[in-house]
């Protein structure tokens, strides 16, 4: 079966060095990030409960999940570090606040954060194309 071809996306003057641009293709979301000069493409959904990877942070080539602060190398859509919970006091809550509290921390820590897919890339003049 044949590779399915590259298919136009952004242009690279859409996506600063540094920046991030939400696309959706084939019915998935997906992030392209210029990092550098050089694009790269990833799953836009957060592997750990879906949250937009594109509202994340970059620092180097790690990207910051918002949502929870999951990591992922941006080069290679692999994890990097799990999700954090926040700590705080919850007693200072009304109780029915704090059961709701205690049992979404109980689903959260049970479920498994895996790495992001990633795409091929490739620019040509002005275009950034993706190959799924
Ligand atoms: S949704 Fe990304 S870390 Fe939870």
């Amino acid at each position: 079966m044949a590779r399915p071809d590259f298919v136009e996306v952004a242009k690279v003057d859409e996506v600063p060095v540094g920046r991030m641009k939400h696309i959706e293709l084939n019915g998935k979301e997906i992030m392209i990030v210029n990092l550098d000069g050089k694009f790269y493409a990833l799953n836009d959904r957060c592997s750990h409960t879906n949250a937009p990877l594109s509202m994340g942070h970059i620092q180097d080539s790690i990207i910051t999940c918002p949502m929870h602060g999951a990591r992922f190398d941006i080069t290679t859509g692999k994890k990097v570090s799990d999700p954090k919970m926040p700590s705080f006091d919850i007693g200072s809550l009304p109780i029915n606040m704090q059961k709701y509290m205690e049992y979404a921390g109980q689903l959260l820590s049970r479920i498994k954060t895996y790495d992001q897919d990633s795409y091929e890339v490739r620019v040509e003049g002005n275009s950034i194309k993706l190959r799924l």
